[in-house]
């Protein structure tokens, strides 16, 4: 990767496209890897040598002892999850505080947030987002309405600044008649976790990062969530609550346009979506089922069934043009080696409309398929792309077309070594 310069692994559609996996295969090769956008609501999944770790706001760069990680303003932080994140990092022997800086200007999750996130959500009768109930949408509002506490203010005048921001809280949940709720065991958990971010290096990140580049060190932005739940790109309202797409990278670090290099954009064989929305590929028979089953396609946050479809071109070509992709990275193809046939959505249509572009609001479009023959043969062995069978090249192949955007990395099973670079 060039020196001096970001690059990006963005996850270009519902999320859990499996950045975790390639961030963390990825780490050797950069000096920082560096969070921008979201909180715990993330998910990232690591497993090398027999070990599996869930990671939420920690970046997944963190187990190359040589690096730092940052978790950059752009993100939210919830310290009693960050804590027992962070510890269990420490048992399983990490010393992660010398290689691990937080932003002063990354935003605090307070408990009142994840109670006002319940609130709302309830509130929302039939039209619920789905949330993971981390209270993302509710501490970004506070950052967006100009009165949230960041990481920064933990320095001074700390328990007067809680207490101010957590009795609006308050107030408002009198407002919507939600207060059969008790956080008392929680907020001491949560003053515990304050605390212990201390031990952390607190800094001012974006002069940070851009010293490194200014040293010809290498970033690598590592995104969560996917581009159709972007606060302004996705399939709003049913969307988390931040910048996941590139543009978020600037602002989430604080690093000009101009520093960006390569953006790699990762999706899934086929398509998930985890929470509320409109989902055009969306399978309830059995081949969704099955999916679901050889995918273990349960959220690695809220343990929720993922709905599993066909991978959907309109939504890739979109998030492509959205996001700026030079690279494809392809995800979890083992998982459809059973299939005869492959489906490919490469329209919508309602009634006797048909489009290619992403619509408005996909509420109400169904998808358009063509077949592609399965390669009935097991990858997950598979080490180099000589040895990929003909129909896997194909479907390749016929991607990359439709895209027009090459897939210079494919995963064919969870573990670190299972990640073929073309
Ligand atoms: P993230 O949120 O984008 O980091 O993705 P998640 O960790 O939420 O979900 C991806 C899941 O797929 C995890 O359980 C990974 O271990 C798993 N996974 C990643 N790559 C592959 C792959 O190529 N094949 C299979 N079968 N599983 C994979
Ligand atoms: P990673 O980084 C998949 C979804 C939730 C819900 C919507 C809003 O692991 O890919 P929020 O709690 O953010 O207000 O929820 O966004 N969502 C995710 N889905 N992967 C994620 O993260 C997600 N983070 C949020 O399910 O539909
Ligand atoms: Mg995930």
């Amino acid at each position: 990767m060039t020196k001096g310069k970001v690059d990006a692994l963005l996850g270009i559609v519902f999320g859990d496209e499996g950045k975790g996996k390639v961030v963390d295969f990825f780490t050797p090769r950069y000096d920082v890897v560096a969070r921008f956008a979201g909180g715990p609501n993330a998910g990232h999944t690591i497993i090398f040598d027999g070990k599996k770790f869930v990671l939420r706001s920690i970046p997944s760069g963190i187990f190359d002892e040589g690096k730092t990680n940052i978790i950059g303003n752009g993100c939210v932080i919830a310290p009693d999850l960050f804590m027992a994140e962070a510890r269990e990092l420490e048992a399983a022997g990490y010393d992660i505080a010398p290689r691990l800086h937080i932003s002063r200007r990354a935003h605090l999750i307070l408990p009142t947030h994840r109670v006002l996130d319940r609130a709302y959500e309830a509130a929302k009768g039939k039209n619920k987002v789905g949330t993971t109930g981390k209270g993302i949408g509710p501490a970004y509002s506070d950052k967006a309405a100009r009165v949230g506490l960041r990481v920064g203010d933990i320095e001074e005048n700390f328990e007067e600044k809680y207490r101010a921001l957590k009795e609006r809280h308050e107030q408002i949940l009198r407002d919507l008649h939600y207060t059969d709720y008790d956080i008392a065991e929680e907020e001491k958990l949560w003053m515990e976790g304050v605390e212990y971010m201390r031990r952390f290096k607190l800094s001012n990140t974006e002069a940070e990062i851009n010293r490194a580049l200014t040293e010809g060190k290498s970033v690598l932005a590592e995104g969560a969530q996917g581009s159709l739940l972007d606060i302004d790109h996705g399939t709003y309202p049913f969307v988390s609550s931040s910048s996941t797409t590139a543009g978020g990278v600037c602002t989430g670090l604080g690093v000009a346009p101009n520093t960006i290099d390569r953006v790699f954009g990762i999706f899934k064989a086929y398509s998930t979506r985890v929470g509320s929305g409109p989902f055009p590929v969306e399978l309830f028979d059995e081949t969704g089922e099955t999916l679901r089953r050889i995918g273990h396609e349960y959220g690695a946050v809220t343990g929720r069934n993922r709905r599993c479809g066909w991978i959907d071109l309109v939504a890739l070509k979109y998030a492509i043009m959205i996001n700026g992709v030079t690279d494809l990275v392809m995800m979890k193809g083992d998982v459809l080696d059973e299939f005869e046939t492959i489906k490919v959505c490469t329209a919508y249509k309602k009634g006797d409309e048909v489009v290619t572009e992403m619509p408005y609001d996909t509420e109400g479009y169904e998808a358009v398929y063509e077949e592609l023959p399965g390669w009935q043969t097991p990858l997950t062995e598979i080490r180099e792309e000589k040895d990929f069978p003909p129909a896997f090249s194909a479907y390749i192949a016929y991607l990359e077309k439709q895209l027009a955007v090459r897939i210079s990395i494919v995963s064919v099973g969870p573990d670190r070594e299972a990640t073929i670079i073309r």
